[in-house]
């Protein structure tokens, strides 16, 4: 397993993935703030206020900074603005294992975006970083984020009941995964 020393920016057909800057924390705290998105979010995952997402961004460079994890900005080639969001929660560096998060502002929904993104990370996260299993977790009604993790190879291994507290309420999550290359 090798953490990259400079952050690695990736490029794909038609986008940068790149790390957060404090200038794009308006870009940021604006995916949060539809209706569409949050419906598919915990509360407490949601940035409310600008100040927020400036954590958030500081957060997400620090787990780099540390070398703990990596966390990219997503931006069309042709255009700075930050409109999503991809990278791992964390990274068990014993277990060569990680667990994928990703956010997409709702007006470029269902473009192929996403996956795009996706294929670039994992690829990235196996044969760069030398992960073998990427794990993700959603909620059961995020239809969207299964039908996506399914169409890029992901397998549903099961319900996980209680998994998360959100509002006082244990919620039961989907928990999907990949494998690279180590067991095929
Ligand atoms: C999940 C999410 C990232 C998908 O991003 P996206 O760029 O729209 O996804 P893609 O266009 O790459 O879609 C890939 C496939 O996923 C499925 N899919 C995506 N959105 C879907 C939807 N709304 N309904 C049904 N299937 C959907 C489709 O099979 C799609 O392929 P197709 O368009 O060829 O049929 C986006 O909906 C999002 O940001 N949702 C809210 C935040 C979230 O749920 N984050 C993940 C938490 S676990």
């Amino acid at each position: 397993m090798k953490m990259p020393i400079k952050f690695p920016v990736l490029y794909t057909n038609r986008l940068i993935l790149r790390n957060l800057l404090p200038d794009d924390v308006l870009d940021y705290h604006e995916i949060f703030q539809y209706e569409d998105i949050k419906s598919f979010l915990a509360e407490e995952d949601i940035p409310v206020t600008i100040k927020d997402s400036m954590e958030d961004l500081h957060y997400w460079n620090r787990l780099f900074d540390d070398k703990q994890s990596i966390y990219w900005g997503i931006s069309l080639i042709n255009n700075n603005k930050i409109i999503g969001g991809i990278g791992f929660n964390y990274i068990h560096f014993q277990n060569k294992r990680a667990e994928i998060n990703y956010d997409l502002h709702p007006s470029y929904w269902r473009q192929g975006i996403m996956s795009e993104a996706m294929i670039e990370v994992i690829d990235f996260a196996f044969h760069n970083i030398g992960i073998h299993r990427i794990e993700a977790r959603t909620t059961l009604m995020n239809k969207p984020s299964q039908k996506m993790l399914e169409k890029l190879g992901f397998i549903h291994e099961c319900v996980q009941k209680g998994y998360r507290i959100s509002q006082n309420k244990a919620l039961d999550v989907s928990l999907y995964s990949i494998l690279g290359n180590f067991y095929t």
